[in-house]
């Protein structure tokens, strides 16, 4: 195949064209800002994303602040885009644990003793 001025059409640089996680370009592209979704779909939802090759959701707390989290709940692996936001952060919908923006762990409502490790707890948080 040739292109409009009858030259080869080049193969695609990977170093340039692929951009997920521990690719050249996709490590270069993490040191940016990135824009993920507009502020006004930042609502009552979570809402997922999926930039640079990865999977991710996008929520707004109830103080305002934004948090991206990698969509996978640490505890049971139930989908984050159906957690509940809350004035903290997001609650997953399974067993209701709460993750602040950035991914921390706040609340572990249904382990024992109130949740002894939920500070050892991180979801991996996308920013
Ligand atoms: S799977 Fe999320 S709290 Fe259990």
């Amino acid at each position: 195949m040739k292109s409009a001025y009858g030259l080869k059409i080049p193969e695609p640089d990977s170093s340039l064209t692929r951009v997920g996680p521990g690719t050249p370009c996709g490590e270069l592209m993490r040191r940016y800002w990135q824009p993920v979704c507009l502020s006004a779909d930042l609502q009552e939802l979570p809402k997922a994303v999926r930039i640079l090759g990865e999977d991710l959701i996008a929520f707004r707390d109830g103080a305002g602040r934004a948090g991206l989290l990698f969509p996978r709940c640490s505890h049971r692996g139930t989908s984050l885009e159906y957690g509940r936001v809350e004035q903290r952060g997001l609650r997953c919908c399974y067993h209701g644990w709460l993750f602040d923006v950035e991914g921390r762990c706040l609340d572990q409502p249904c382990e024992p003793d109130g949740g002894q490790i939920v500070m050892e707890v991180w979801p991996a948080a996308a920013m």
